[in-house]
């Protein structure tokens, strides 16, 4: 009988990729800013998890940087405390005592050159006791305005570079840029460093296990592909809906606002995976080539399209779960005369032979009645001849459930039993928790054992956070640098977004669905 350790699965090349099951290497992970939140609340329990389940590297370590002093004691104190209250599968002390014995504290400041020696001096080390190889992932946990830095040092002591064999790559956190010009200039001042080859800029909403599978969706099932186009769907809507305002991301969100924090990354990226082309083999820069050709014709919006196709909102006071909640102008740290967007709406059009005509929905807004996000496929009716002569039947709808109740149903029309003819649209429904058993891993969990394992199918290439940028920043131009500049309409927290949401719709015949 043979038995399998998470290191010797075979890697085919012509299989890398979705298809292949990441085959993570021996390696250290350096967290730059391992004081801050993401550290405590995703990156440390992605990474117990993973070895709870058996898929990290037998020899790996983590090093968390960051300038207070610390002992590594005290800091794996700190982490347990917190991973008790986050890790999806709860704590095992036992698989906790041995997971976090790996884990190592480096105090210092991002300026300090000795830091780096001495964080290379460690790295060396490790690498001699336990196996690691000489391969390095760093993880830029930091605001942008820190990478410069970090990233001449670790240049300076050599540490960009990898021996004998072996790699170094970095994973970049967002937000990648407020605009193009600043996320080209973030681009090369990574890129002068690392390789784009060794770059992996997270987007997590790539790692979410439903947006993985829209591609498995598309190109496995003969029944879904052949009506994938304009010739039978009617629209798309893609939707995410928070009920959480800005929390303590006053000054964040003040130079952000919803198109730039959700659109710009996330969303668009889901809209990618709906509307790319097959790739013509799935390796990570076949499968972005194409994401890039959807980036590429996004129609560019005029400042009067922007007025007419795009929706911005701000929460006012409201409720939520029946408790009273302030509006975003009254958030801490917030401007109370803000004009940033808290909500968006737009209507995009895709310029290819594929997507002729069919608009792309797309919206986001926080303080929403509910949290959901979720991608609807609308088809067209069918012709009004025989049963829809008397009766109204509704379209066929194919929802993706991204998140919560992950899973995929289709809306079909059903004949009610009994005598006579009542036609009532039903729903037939793939829900990943009941099919599967199996609860699916935190998107961070993939996507650190994707760039554990050399794949960045998942991460966002250069080009497509470029490309990107430029069809919001035409957006962002038209609410901020034109003379009539669109307003800002106020919904009522616990709503479902301004009624200017509703009219956008409304003018062409749809609706948004009620998630
Ligand atoms: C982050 C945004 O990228 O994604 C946040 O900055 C947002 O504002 C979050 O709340 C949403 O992520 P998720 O996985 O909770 O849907």
């Amino acid at each position: 009988m043979s038995t399998s350790t998470p290191t010797d699965h075979p890697t085919n090349p012509l299989r890398e990729g979705l298809s292949a099951r990441p085959t993570p290497q021996p390696c250290n992970v350096v967290i730059f800013g391992a004081s801050g939140d993401l550290t405590f609340r995703k990156l440390i329990p992605a990474l117990y998890n993973l070895g709870a389940d058996g898929d990290l590297p037998t020899a790996f370590n983590v090093i968390g940087f960051a300038r207070r002093e610390k002992t590594d004691e005290g800091f794996r104190k700190e982490l347990e405390e917190q991973a008790r209250k986050y890790s999806r599968q709860g704590i095992n002390d036992e698989l906790w005592a041995s997971f976090v014995s790996r884990i190592y504290y480096h105090a210092s400041t991002f300026e300090n050159l000795e830091g780096y020696k001495a964080l290379a001096a460690k790295l060396d080390a490790l690498d001699a006791s336990s196996g690691t190889k000489g391969n390095r992932l760093f993880y830029l946990s930091v605001a942008p305005s820190e990478f410069p830095v970090i990233l001449q040092k670790l240049a300076d002591v050599g540490l960009n570079t990898a021996k004998d064999g072996a790699w170094a790559r970095v994973i970049v956190e967002k937000p990648f840029g407020k605009d193009l010009p600043s996320a080209q200039a973030l681009n090369k001042v990574v890129n002068d460093v690392f390789s784009e080859k060794e770059t992996y800029r997270i987007d997590h909403y790539l790692g979410k296990e439903t947006a993985q599978n829209i591609m498995v969706l598309r190109f496995t099932n003969a029944i879904i592909e052949p009506l994938w186009n304009s010739r039978y769907i009617d629209h798309v809507q893609i939707s995410g809906a928070e009920p959480l305002g800005v929390e303590q991301r006053g000054p964040y969100y003040e130079t952000s606002g919803a198109l730039r924090d959700m659109i710009q990354n996330h969303l668009l990226q889901l809209l990618t995976l709906v509307a790319m082309e097959p790739p013509v083999e799935l390796t990570a820069d076949a499968i972005r080539d194409e994401k890039v050709k959807v980036f590429k014709s996004l129609r560019p919006m005029s400042p009067e399209e922007v007025a007419r196709d795009v929706v911005r909102g701000q929460y006012a006071a409201g409720a939520i779960g029946g408790k009273d909640v302030i509006a975003y102008r009254a958030e801490d740290r917030v401007n109370p005369e803000s004009m940033t967007e808290t909500y968006a709406a737009l209507k995009i059009h895709i310029d290819t032979w594929r997507w002729a005509g069919v608009p792309f929905y797309v919206r986001f807004g926080k303080r929403l009645a509910k949290g959901a996000t979720e991608i609807a496929i609308q088809f067209k009716n069918v012709p009004t001849v025989l049963f829809s002569r008397d009766v109204e039947i509704g379209p066929n709808v194919l929802v993706i459930r991204i998140q919560p109740d992950e899973g995929i149903s289709l809306r079909i029309q059903a004949k009610r039993p009994g005598t006579a003819l009542d036609i009532q649209p039903v729903k037939m429904d793939f829900a990943y928790g009941t099919s599967f058993g199996k609860a699916s891993p935190e998107a961070y969990e993939r996507l650190l054992l994707d760039a554990m394992a050399g794949d960045a199918t998942l991460f966002a290439r250069r080009d497509e956070v470029e490309n990107a940028w430029a069809f919001i920043d035409r957006i962002e131009n038209a609410w901020h640098h034109s003379d009539t500049p669109p307003p800002l309409a106020f919904y009522p927290a616990g709503s479902w977004g301004p009624k200017e949401a509703d009219d956008l719709l409304e003018r062409d015949g749809r609706a948004w669905r009620r998630m």
